[in-house]
């Protein structure tokens, strides 16, 4: 019986410890979406997720997380953007993506305005225009075909199919209108904004993406 008692003197100690510890020691094994960030995606997306300048977009700036909906952010970890340096982690498990998103979710400054976002009418407008205003302001960061870091720049492959596949015209048209705080994607309307685009020229520009033969894959 030698056994069970040294069973159960670890389990007194192990309560013991418990309950003398400090409260932050006991909670500093994180939740399990945070493990899982750490061990998968942090070597590119940095601690506390912050990004890095031309190799890892930022997942925690509240633009972002306002106008992604939990579908499209389980579906672009589960499947990866092809051609980009965001590979897929479906062998993750649906319950393990679950649970980084909900990490993700928990720096947002707000409930997601992804329903209404999407439900935005699709973008209409002239594609010739939009390349104008893409080749003068978006392009050096962006790539002059919207493949991102690919081509140097800072920003991601806003022109290829793994993109432009999977989210909205409302998506865009908001990331364009407000940026993202604390990246380099500045806001592209109104005073504060690098540029005061227009409505209509904003839209000139969604349709043009969606012209660019890496739209389609
Ligand atoms: C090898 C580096 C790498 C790893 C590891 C990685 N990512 Fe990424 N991730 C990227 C890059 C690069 C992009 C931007 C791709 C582009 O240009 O569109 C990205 C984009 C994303 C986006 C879209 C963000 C946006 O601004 O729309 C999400 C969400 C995301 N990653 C989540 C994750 C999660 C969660 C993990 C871990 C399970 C992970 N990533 C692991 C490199 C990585
Ligand atoms: C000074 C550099 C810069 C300029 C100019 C710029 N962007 Fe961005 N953009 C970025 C960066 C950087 C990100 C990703 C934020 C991050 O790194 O966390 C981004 C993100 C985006 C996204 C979201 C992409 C995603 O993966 O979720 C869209 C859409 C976008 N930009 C569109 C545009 C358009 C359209 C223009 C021109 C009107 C433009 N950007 C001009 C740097 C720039």
């Amino acid at each position: 019986m030698q056994g069970s008692g040294n069973v159960t003197l670890v389990v007194a100690l192990a309560v013991g410890v418990a309950g003398w510890l400090p409260s932050w020691a006991q909670e500093a094994p994180a939740d399990a979406g945070e493990r899982s960030f750490v061990r998968n995606c942090l070597v590119c997306h940095q601690a506390d997720a912050i990004g890095k300048v031309g190799f890892a977009p930022s997942l925690t700036n509240p633009e972002l997380l306002a106008v992604s909906s939990e579908k499209l952010l389980l579906a672009t970890i589960r499947d990866g953007r092809a051609g980009t340096g965001m590979p897929p982690f479906a062998h993750l498990g649906r319950s393990d993506i679950k649970a980084i998103v909900k990490y993700l979710q928990s720096f947002a400054k707000g409930p997601s305005r992804a329903a209404e976002i999407d439900a935005q009418a699709a973008a209409r407008g002239d594609a010739r225009l939009g390349r104008v205003w893409y080749d003068q302001i978006c392009s050096t960061c962006h790539g002059a075909n919207g493949d991102g870091y690919a081509a140097g720049g800072t920003g991601t492959a806003i022109g290829m199919a793994g993109f432009l596949n999977s989210v909205s015209d409302g998506f865009i048209r908001t990331t364009i209108k407000h940026g993202r705080s604390s990246t380099r994607m500045l806001a592209f309307q109104g005073p504060a904004g690098l540029a005061d685009l227009s409505d209509r020229e904003i839209d000139d520009i969604i349709v043009y993406l969606r012209t660019l033969p890496s739209a389609r894959n």
